[in-house]
């Protein structure tokens, strides 16, 4: 048995150690917003925090987050700037890779909420988005920094 925090619930799941978080946070827990399309750890969309950091959970295993606080775009509040920016700015057009990005962004700003436009960019340069969002997501994530430094 495999002991879990997931968005500040606990949960014991019967799996393989080995098992990639991603499969059991869709399959065991049923949260399907966390995404799987490489399987390797080089789209984003598998993206989640841990321990406030975020994480490709397609090749993390389950065994590594024991003990850890895993949040999903569902453990997010309503109105974290993040949500609410991405919402004022319109950012996702299919919303596939979107939960991945929100939390990539919510790491990233929280380190340093006065990233540059370029800062920015490269932060979220290694997020595969189909739909060409990534022009939304620089002005969503200054308008985030901006309510988070209220
Ligand atoms: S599915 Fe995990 S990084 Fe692509
Ligand atoms: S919004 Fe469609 S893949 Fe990113």
């Amino acid at each position: 048995m495999i002991s879990l925090n997931v968005n500040g619930k606990k949960h014991r799941v019967d799996v393989a150690p080995e098992t990639p978080l991603l499969w059991v946070l869709r399959d065991n827990l049923g949260i399907t917003s966390v995404k799987y399309t490489c399987g390797e750890g080089e789209c984003g969309n598998c993206t989640v925090l841990i321990d406030g950091r975020a994480e490709r959970s397609c090749v993390t295993m389950v065994k590594s987050v024991q003990g850890s606080e895993i949040v999903t775009i569902e453990g997010l509040a309503e109105d974290h700037p993040v949500k609410l920016a991405w919402i004022e700015k319109q950012v996702p057009q299919c919303g596939y890779c979107q939960p991945g990005m929100m939390l990539q962004a919510v790491d990233v700003l929280s380190n340093n909420p006065t990233l540059s436009d370029g800062d920015i960019v490269q932060s979220m340069d290694d997020f595969i988005c189909r739909c060409g969002s990534h022009p939304r997501i620089v002005p969503a994530m200054k308008l985030a920094a901006a309510m988070m430094k209220k």
